[in-house]
């Protein structure tokens, strides 16, 4: 037989959308919501304090934003439900920041905001401005790579390349902070950047050759 506590109405679940509707509300929530939900490396209530008010005085139709992204001033219209990943892929045509589990959950999404590791999938696109946003695009090109992507090509450290945009921003991020990284710190740098073709033994070698060339790094692939 059920007590009255069974026959007492449920509580919906909690959705993602709910969650970011809700999060968007205050400034407060937005860090939060990179706090609770965001990339393992960036998980810091210290993040960027964001504007106050912003969400309050925006939407629910599209709202004009500019972004600082590569050094570059960009403008566009979003609404504040858009994440800076959505904004970046389907508003700015800039598709190397890859979509993946969109739920903070693989890393794919990673890019710099103020030259620290997010996932972009868990930061709304509104929330972003004022800061500086570095993509995979900024990094390098083929022409003049970034260190971390040149070692990648040479380490072949990729197989579907689905991961790798994320990963090397996690990398590249972890070695801008320590240019010595001992393998256990690049280890914890990619911890929430997920590779289901297993590439890791290359990523690490690619890491490690970089570090070492900086004059560290020790610890075996
Ligand atoms: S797409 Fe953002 S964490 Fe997976
Ligand atoms: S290279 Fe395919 S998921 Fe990492």
């Amino acid at each position: 037989m059920k007590s009255d506590k069974d026959k007492s109405p449920r509580k919906p679940p909690l959705s993602r959308r709910s969650f970011l509707k809700g999060a968007a509300l205050t400034s407060a929530g937005a860090v939060a919501a990179v706090a609770t939900l965001g990339h393992l490396n960036t998980a810091d209530a210290s993040a960027p304090a964001l504007p106050d008010g912003v969400a309050e005085r925006l939407g629910p139709g599209p709202a004009e934003i500019q972004l600082s992204i590569n050094g570059h001033t960009r403008r566009l219209a979003v609404e504040p439900r858009v994440t800076l990943l959505r904004a970046l892929r389907e508003h700015l045509g800039m598709t190397g920041t890859k979509l993946v589990c969109d739920r903070g959950a693989c890393g794919a999404c990673t890019v710099h905001l103020d030259g620290r590791p997010v996932n972009s999938c868990m930061i709304l696109a509104v929330d972003a401005r004022g800061h500086r946003i570095t993509t995979i695009e900024g990094l390098g090109n083929s022409d003049q790579m970034h260190p971390v992507q040149d070692a990648f090509v040479h380490a072949d450290a990729m197989q579907c390349g689905f991961c790798t945009p994320g990963m090397v921003m996690s990398i590249a991020a972890a070695l801008e902070a320590n240019p010595s990284a001992e393998l256990d710190t690049i280890r914890h740098s990619v911890a929430g950047n997920i590779c289901r073709c297993g590439t890791y033994p290359h990523v690490f070698a690619a890491a490690l050759k970089v570090a070492r060339a900086s004059g560290g790094a020790k610890g075996k692939t």
